[in-house]
């Protein structure tokens, strides 16, 4: 898709069977129609700084959001395919508005494409929006700051992860 190698370790085990998953306690994951403090308050205590949490979220510039899953709708950016930087460069150059989807759901849209209310956070926060604005600036930077924390991520609260399967 374009974007930055990660490296990958195996071994991860978070659950012994599928009765002990916890995929979707409560405050595990955060909702898309919050606020910056509320990305913060997800993400904090997992050790993640304001700049880890915008150039994760960053991700959004691949994929989108379903009316049958989140209830939000519409994908982040023209190509969802692309793994590039046009999320940040989007947050700030497009028109937003605000709306109400057929779900329901509050969401901002232009044209095709949305953003969620955490996302727009990211741009009305001002000490996330100045990642935002060098990540728009200059990929290669948000390419190295996504592929750390993504790592960082994925390994959290695991040791003992090995390079081969
Ligand atoms: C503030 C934090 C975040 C919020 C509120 C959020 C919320 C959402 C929501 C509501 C969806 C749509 C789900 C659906 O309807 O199918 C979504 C999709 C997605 N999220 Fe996030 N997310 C956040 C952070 C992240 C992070 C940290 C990553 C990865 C690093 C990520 C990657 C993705 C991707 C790739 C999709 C598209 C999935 C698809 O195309 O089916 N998001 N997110």
């Amino acid at each position: 898709m374009g974007g930055p190698e990660i490296p990958t370790r195996f071994g991860r085990l978070d659950a012994h069977h599928a009765s002990d998953g916890v995929s979707s306690a409560d405050g595990r994951l955060p909702d898309g129609d919050k606020d910056a403090n509320h990305i913060r308050g997800i993400f904090g205590p997992k050790g993640f700084e304001d700049r880890d949490m915008v150039a994760l979220s960053g991700a959004h510039t691949v994929g989108m959001c379903h009316g049958d899953r989140s209830g939000f709708e519409g994908p982040w950016t023209d190509d969802k395919l692309l793994f590039d930087n046009s999320y940040f460069k989007d947050l700030l150059q497009k028109p937003w508005t605000k709306e109400t989807n057929r779900h329901g759901k509050p969401q901002y849209r232009s044209g095709e494409t949305m953003m969620l209310t955490t996302d727009m956070a990211l741009v009305e926060d001002p000490a996330f929006k100045q990642h935002v604005e060098r990540y728009a600036a200059d990929q290669k930077s948000w390419f190295d700051d996504f592929a750390k924390a993504w790592v960082r991520l994925q390994e959290f609260n695991s040791g003992e992860l090995r390079d081969i399967l």
